[in-house]
């Protein structure tokens, strides 16, 4: 049973049918990491993996608080008037989308929701910007106001930094708010736009769990996050996308030239991957990736045992086009381009390749899903 159906039913058997449905997705990165933050270019895709809220407002129109019956976590009330950080953890997302929308003059309290998600947890596929983007997206629509897509994931950017305390990029609220059905986006971080463009046909996207999930990796991501801005500071340029291979060689200290080698390379690449969809060089495409997992391993540094492990045994597997760890990194999935003639022989090689720390892989073969949504409840 999808999300949509699991949330609808939590609402149904407590409160009755809900008045509103809404989804958000999580998302894939195809190339372009950590380029976001920088100002630079990314080229992700929403995955057919929802996060769903079915809501209604409360019996009693002077009931204030939210009431979030919640897979997994059971019930959670929130008061509005509360700080957002004082919640139970796994609800901070919604605490600070309740509290930060509140500040456009937007009711925020007075209701109740079922939640369910379909996209798995630390496993670098977005799930707290789906759960942001569907939340903003549902009080919204109680509201009767409608947002351009930027301006949900703003929102959902701020909640990131002012409550939960990760100071992340624009990419992953900003594909779950504007993705479109069957295209992957070249997203540019500064002009905050993005170019829709359709996955040509005869290639798919695997995404391939490696079953380890992060730990304390905001840390990490926050110092590789200040030495890009360092890095930026000592060329002189308002941020990495404005540096290139030869400005970064002056760089004095060699992690950091590292770091921004491949900044500049992986924005070059995502470039280069757009370029190559447009023109349905999937070959290319796939070649790009690949580079991508070695900038990210060899100079980054963000990779993992497990991710490097799995990327392997898609690279040696039949119809890999390319492979490469997606998001954050450290642990969680890769992605991989597949010839679609070969899927089913690339994950048996993958499924049975693939062991590390106890943990074997799963894979989704899957195409680009549509940005969040208001659905009519059934
Ligand atoms: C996380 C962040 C994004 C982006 C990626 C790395 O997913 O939320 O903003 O920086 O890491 O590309």
């Amino acid at each position: 049973m999808k999300a949509l159906e699991r949330a609808t039913r939590l609402h149904r058997n407590r409160w009755g049918e809900p008045g509103l449905v809404v989804r958000a997705p999580g998302r894939v990165n195809l190339i372009g990491e950590h380029t976001d933050y920088n100002d630079g270019f990314t080229l992700p895709m929403a995955l057919p993996f929802d996060t769903v809220l079915a809501i209604s407002s409360h019996s009693s129109p002077r009931r204030s608080t939210v009431t979030i019956e919640s897979e997994g976590f059971g019930l959670v009330e929130i008061d509005p008037a509360d700080d957002p950080a004082t919640v139970v953890p796994w609800a901070i997302h919604l605490a600070g989308v309740i509290a930060l929308l509140a500040e456009h003059g937007i009711g925020t309290g007075g209701w109740r929701a079922g939640i369910a998600t379909d996209v798995p947890t630390g496993a670098g596929l977005s799930s707290s910007a789906a759960l942001e983007v569907a939340t903003i997206t549902g009080l919204l629509a109680r509201a009767g106001r409608a947002w351009k897509p930027i301006d949900v994931a703003l929102l959902g950017q701020r909640v990131e930094h002012e409550v939960v305390g990760v100071r992340t990029g624009i990419m992953d609220q900003f594909i779950s708010a504007g993705a479109v059905l069957g295209h992957a986006s070249l997203m540019d971080c500064r002009a905050l736009s993005l170019d829709h463009r359709p996955l040509p046909g005869g290639a798919v996207i695997a995404i391939m769990d490696t079953g380890t999930r992060r730990v304390l990796a905001e840390a990490a991501y926050g110092e590789r996050r200040d030495r890009c801005e360092r890095a930026a500071k000592e060329l002189d340029v308002r941020a990495l996308r404005d540096a290139t291979v030869s400005s970064v060689a002056r760089i004095t200290d060699p992690i950091t030239r590292r770091r921004a080698l491949h900044v500049v390379t992986e924005d070059q690449r995502t470039l280069d991957a757009a370029a190559a969809m447009q023109s349905g060089n999937m070959v290319e495409l796939g070649r790009l990736m690949s580079e991508s997992h070695a900038s990210l391993r060899d100079d980054f540094e963000v990779s993992g045992p497990g991710l490097d492990q799995i990327v392997e045994a898609a690279l040696a597997a039949p119809g890999c086009l390319g492979a490469r760890m997606t998001g954050g990194g450290f642990a969680g999935c890769a992605v991989a381009l597949v010839d679609a003639r070969t899927v089913d022989e690339f994950t048996a090689h993958v499924l049975s390749s693939y062991q590390f720390d106890g943990h074997r892989a799963q894979i989704w073969t899957c195409t680009p899903a549509a940005g969040a949504s208001v659905l009519t409840p059934s």
